[in-house]
């Protein structure tokens, strides 16, 4: 039988560099994470996804990697990450890295080599044009900080392309010998008990530039995700592919194909448009964008986020609806935004560390169809310090105590990784995961109740699941059902209280149970049920036989 874990897992994605400092050098590293586990396995993370941790110069957060094979110094040594593997395994935590195989750093042995000859094998590697493309002012992914998408280099005489920074290299997908690197790498994090990658890029990986130096005329790229889904699966059964593509939604089919390309996708689409229904208090546009989704293989899955360490990129909205978006949660351009597309900000502080609103938010991401992947410091509500340039605002260092620098690190303040946030509502002494600990009503004490109430209705994950019908706009409301087990998820999106009737045509006479109150009610004959919910309200019912 297929191991599904990816359904019903509860991910938590964390940057180690900014996570805990083990030997109080100011950086993150694998024994202060490694020592951690326990809180993230007390919260009830299942699977822990490690954003790039290769040796790196460092200029796009570790997305330039210099060496596939090994763990930048400043966080540890492999001894480290296989020890870290190893206690999480041991705990029921499993790991997904981030594959960045789109581009190298230019300062990676191979791009290097390829710029000093030629005639080298790693020359083809990459993507060279000697004549400058037309396209080299199109398709900038970091408006502002980037100029074109390809950039002369002299001592090869020709323009390589990058989609990203003109430091990230990208690699040639055409070139058999580069899709054989990959699988290397692949092999080798398996090797070491990785659970699958996270596909940095993966829309760009596939992209077929007009280099000079093409091997192939393709028609259908996703041939090349189909062979790395292959491999993985040869390697490892369990495994899995989580693909990063923020492609317009006609388009999301291709990258599961029916079940033989990536099991998992991050739903960007659905994460837009919840800014948007939560901007209006009105369902609709979330109800429309489950609707909008294309249906995914048995084996495939949605990935729900609310933020992640990059801008909320807002590009599938219209510039109105990123204006009413802007407007109720990141109104001063200047420091909220970036790349003229996206917002950099954390979530509480975009709705003022408002307690019902996150808890409505984390509630919909727990129960929406697909599996949640929770940010590091989600679950206290951090905030952002726009101070910082670029997407730093959004990746400041987790608080962990009110000890000296949130006990993230015992080096001296401005030796850090990056400062930690020290003042203010979001400072470390007002959010911190020992002091939120202790409280009973606290984010981090409900997020633990939510995660563990998920994970006791497999339903949610596994199930087929409808969007139901309710008379209020502000209402999302959704059933699931997997093996006879019935879950509804009730959310109201409205700041305003309500009444809500939900029509439950297979649950006429069946009795109801809130699963956070365990109140039983029951839906009428006539298969409707109403409910009283309050303004950013929700609710998660099970749906059973009446007994006697
Ligand atoms: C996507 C990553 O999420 C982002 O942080 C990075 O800058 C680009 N890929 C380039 O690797």
């Amino acid at each position: 039988m297929l191991d599904l874990w990816y359904k019903n897992a509860i991910i938590y994605c964390l940057d180690i560099e900014t996570y805990r400092d083990g030997n109080g050098d100011g950086v993150g590293d694998f024994v202060g994470l490694t020592q951690r586990l326990d809180y993230l396995s007390g919260l009830g993370i299942t699977c822990v996804w490690l954003m790039p941790f290769y040796p790196s110069p460092n200029k796009d957060n570790g997305y330039d990697v210099m060496d596939y094979y090994s763990v930048d110094p400043r966080l540890g040594s492999l001894g480290d990450f296989v020890e870290f593997s190893r206690q999480a395994e041991e705990r029921g935590i499993r790991v997904i890295v981030d594959l960045v195989v789109n581009h190298t750093s230019d300062q990676h042995p191979w791009f290097q080599t390829a710029l000093q000859d030629k005639n080298s094998k790693y020359w083809d590697y990459y993507l060279w044009s000697k004549e400058e493309p037309e396209d080299i002012e199109e398709d900038i992914m970091f408006p502002g900080l980037q100029d074109t998408t390809w950039t002369y280099a002299p001592e090869a005489e020709a323009y390589y392309a990058h989609r990203f920074y003109d430091h990230q290299a990208d690699l040639n997908i055409t070139n058999p010998a580069v899709r054989e690197e990959i699988q290397k790498i692949m092999g080798f994090w398996l090797q070491l008990g990785v659970s699958g990658f996270r596909i940095d890029a993966a829309s760009h990986l596939i992209e077929l530039r007009q280099a000079d130096n093409l091997f192939e005329k393709v028609d259908d790229p996703f041939i090349y995700i189909d062979e790395m889904r292959d491999f993985l699966s040869w390697r490892r059964g369990d495994a899995i592919l989580l693909a990063e593509a923020n492609e317009p939604v006609e388009e999301l089919h291709h990258y599961f194909d029916g079940g033989d390309r990536m099991q998992m996708l991050f739903n960007f689409w659905s994460n837009q448009h919840f800014f948007l229904a939560l901007t209006r208090g009105e369902a609709a546009p979330l109800i429309q964008s489950f609707k909008d989704l294309p249906s995914v293989p048995k084996i495939g899955q949605w990935a729900n986020f609310i933020r992640n360490h990059d801008e909320l990129t807002l590009n599938h909205l219209s510039d109105d609806q990123q204006d009413e978006i802007a407007a109720a949660m990141a109104p001063d351009r200047d420091t909220m935004w970036v790349f003229d597309r996206g917002i950099r900000r954390r979530f509480a502080p975009m709705v003022d560390g408002d307690p019902q609103r996150l808890k409505l938010t984390y509630s919909l991401l727990l129960t929406m169809p697909g599996t949640p992947v929770l940010n590091y410091g989600e679950e206290l509500g951090m905030g952002d310090d726009l101070t910082l340039d670029e997407r730093k605002p959004a990746r400041t260092p987790m608080h962990w105590s009110t000890a000296p620098n949130g006990g993230f690190s015992t080096a001296p303040a401005d030796q850090l990784v990056l400062p930690v946030i020290a003042e203010g509502d979001y400072g470390y002494k007002q959010i911190n995961v020992t002091t939120q600990q202790q409280d009973a009503e606290s984010l981090l004490n409900w997020m633990e109740r939510a995660i563990r109430l998920r994970k006791e209705c497999p339903a949610f994950g596994w199930g087929k699941w409808q969007i139901l019908e309710v008379d209020q706009p502000s209402i999302f409301a959704h059933r699931c059902e997997w093996q006879g087990h019935v879950v509804i998820a009730v959310h109201n999106l409205s700041q305003a209280d309500c009444e809500a009737t939900l029509t439950l045509p297979e649950d006429g006479g069946r009795c109801l149970i809130d699963l956070f109150t365990d109140q039983s009610t029951e839906v009428s004959q006539q298969s409707s049920y109403t409910m009283q919910l309050a303004g950013y309200g929700y609710c998660w019912l099970q749906a059973c036989e009446k007994t006697g």
